[in-house]
């Protein structure tokens, strides 16, 4: 058994449980913000343990996707299911115990905790259902949870360094580390790559690409080349629409694709 399959043993009963299921099935999926159209009819299906880049412009409505598929935004239209289940009304905390977890573009971090303390703390604000500080005691199961999670994401070196005294990639990789807490089935990675040194985004993709097979994922991500290489399927949004579909070889060769990308940065606005 690896490190992570201990942390995340249930996860193959529950995607039994489920059968055949997508992981994720948007149909009609829109987003205003007043007039503004963030999202407009999205459809989108993604498979059991596959790995999805989502790439785009800035303000195409990638990060809006990943709110209304959390629950962080309601979605103004549209039906969600999440291993077959109608998941667009639930609350973010009901789709977390279904599975379902995130990396926000902003951090999140604890920094005056230690990078155990921060992973701790997000294993037991998922295993209560909510987060909670007032707790009798350090729970074993839990710690252990934790530890094996830390060596997930190789922080293994700095578990007792406290957050501010990491590096950025350090914290990055702390983040991944607590979206993987609890036993996820599905995870939405926001750009965790953004900003990131060549040495700390090949530790990305070494982490990424080292995550259990059933373990599906979608990426934001600018970088076409950390994108191509985690992922099995690229979704190119634009102007709060899927533009194109595809394996990453299509979607690299596409020349409306490199069109839209290569038009430097007009035509990516990179962030
Ligand atoms: N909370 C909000 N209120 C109003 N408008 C919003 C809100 N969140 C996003 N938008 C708008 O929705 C559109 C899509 O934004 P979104 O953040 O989803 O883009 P993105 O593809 O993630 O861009 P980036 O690459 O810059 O992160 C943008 O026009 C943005 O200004
Ligand atoms: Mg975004």
């Amino acid at each position: 058994m690896t490190l992570l399959d201990r942390a995340t043993s249930s996860v193959s009963d529950r995607l039994s449980a489920t059968g055949t299921a997508n992981a994720l099935e948007l149909r009609q999926v829109s987003k205003m913000f007043g007039a503004l159209v963030a999202l407009a009819d999205i459809d989108m299906i993604v498979k059991p343990g596959e790995r999805r880049a989502v790439l785009g412009s800035n303000g195409a409505g990638k990060t809006t996707l990943f709110n209304c598929i959390t629950g962080d935004f309601a979605p103004t239209t549209g039906s969600i299911r999440f291993f077959g289940e109608e998941v667009a009304a639930f609350p973010a905390q009901e789709r977390i115990r279904r599975g379902l977890r995130r990396t926000y573009q902003i951090s999140l971090l604890f920094a005056g905790l230690s990078v155990l303390d921060n992973v701790y703390l997000a294993c037991c604000g998922v295993s209560r259902g909510r987060f909670s500080f007032i707790r009798p005691g350090r729970d074993d199961a839990l710690m252990a949870s934790a530890e094996s999670l830390v060596q997930v994401v190789h922080l293994d070196d700095v578990r007792e360094t406290k957050v501010e005294d990491l590096s950025y990639g350090q914290q990055r990789q702390l983040e991944i580390a607590m979206a993987l807490s609890g036993a996820p089935r599905f995870i939405l990675f926001d750009e965790p790559a953004a900003g990131l040194s060549p040495t700390e985004r090949r530790e990305l993709i070494d982490i990424l690409t080292g995550l259990p097979s059933h373990m599906g994922f979608i990426i934001i991500e600018h970088d076409m080349d950390v994108a191509l290489r985690v992922a099995e399927s690229v979704t190119m949004m634009h102007n709060g629409r899927i533009f194109k579909e595809g394996k990453p070889a299509e979607i690299e060769d596409d020349e409306e694709v490199q069109a839209l990308y290569l038009g430097g940065e007009e035509g990516l606005g990179h962030g």
